[in-house]
């Protein structure tokens, strides 16, 4: 049984010295190690060695084994570091390549103007207040007194969910969900979504409004003044004019819409404020008493003052933009300037 041994060492060895790939040292190892390699089968065999000369074929065949595995694990760890060695040899990198450019985001122009308006109140002491997109009929227009048949309704073109329920018109309702919620003082900005049936190169069925309320006692014209006059200096810059002009909203008494001096032309007249040297930028006015009434304030108590203004409009004033659509079309060439 020992020259069997003997002549499986010299086959090992030879084919030892002629694998090359790691398939094959793999393949030798299953073949003389495996379960059904030729070593285990020469192990198996032990019984029809004769009993006195078990222990030393059996110490013999055990030393072969350990032979081989150690030879195999040998070969593949050297195959590893010449493999490792070419591929360092071949597959140089060149570092003196540019790098790949990194893309970076930007904010959407109508996001940084949002923020910046929402920044200045913060600085007056406003907190930020949020109202849902699909509104009650009543709070975008009941609460707000604007009855079902008002001719201010026509102002809005709705759009309708069902018989009780629209996509918001305006942020105003925020106003009323917030004086339901607490009791004065009360200051608040809302910024958000708003929807109304439009489309053409300065309206968009969906655009952004901040409104703003602020209610408590002794609040007078002269406060809403004072306050959009600041808001309008920090946006525009400290030189801007501001004028107030009579307007009418249902819900505020008295009303007024805000102008600037146009920021394009600086009031020669241009095509931006169609010659009139001034640019609309905000609706306003002391909140009626009938909406106080509606949300179970005091009038007699009470009194306080709204804003409402368009974000797109804002934006399209301070980067220049002729065109609203721009702001929804998703254009990176546009995006990318912000
Ligand atoms: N909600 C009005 C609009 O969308 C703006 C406004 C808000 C006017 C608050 C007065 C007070 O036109």
């Amino acid at each position: 049984m020992i020259p069997e041994l003997e002549s499986l060492r010299e086959q090992v060895d030879e084919e030892l010295k002629t694998a090359r790939t790691e398939a094959e040292f793999q393949a030798l190892r299953i073949r003389y190690l495996g379960r059904k390699g030729l070593l285990t089968g020469l192990l198996r065999n032990i019984a029809n060695v004769q009993p006195d000369q078990r222990p030393l074929f059996g110490k013999r065949c055990n030393e072969l084994k350990e032979f081989v595995s150690a030879k195999i694990d040998q070969h593949l760890a050297e195959l590893a570091v010449s493999e490792k060695e070419k591929s360092l040899r071949t597959e140089r990198i060149d570092v003196t390549l540019p790098g790949r450019a990194v893309r970076y985001g930007s904010l959407h122009p109508i996001t940084k103007v949002r923020d910046e308006i929402c920044g200045i109140f913060a600085g007056l002491g406003f907190s930020i207040e949020e109202g849902p997109e699909i509104e009650l009929d009543y709070y975008n227009f009941e609460a707000l007194n604007i009855p079902a048949d008002h001719p201010a309704r026509d102002m809005h073109d709705t759009f309708y969910v069902d018989e009780k329920r629209v996509l918001r018109t305006h942020t105003s309702p925020v106003e009323i969900r917030t004086m339901q919620k607490n009791s004065p003082p009360i200051r608040i900005i809302s910024p958000g979504k708003v929807y109304r049936r439009d489309s053409d190169i300065s309206h968009t069925p969906m655009f952004h409004q901040i409104e703003g309320l602020l209610v408590d006692k002794g609040i007078t014209l002269a406060n809403l003044k004072g306050v959009l006059t600041h808001f309008l200096k920090k946006m525009f810059g400290e030189e801007t004019a501001v004028r107030f002009r009579p307007s009418y909203f249902p819900f505020t008494e008295p009303s007024a819409e805000v102008d600037i001096r146009c920021v394009i032309c600086g009031g020669k007249g241009c095509r931006v404020c169609k010659q009139s040297g001034w640019l609309e930028i905000l609706g306003a006015g002391m909140t009626h008493p009938q909406v106080f009434k509606n949300v179970g304030y005091d009038p007699e108590i009470y009194s306080g003052f709204a804003f409402g203004l368009g974000l797109e409009r804002i934006a399209m004033l301070k980067y220049g933009i002729s065109d609203i659509r721009l702001f929804f079309e998703g254009d990176l060439r546009f995006l990318e300037q912000f």
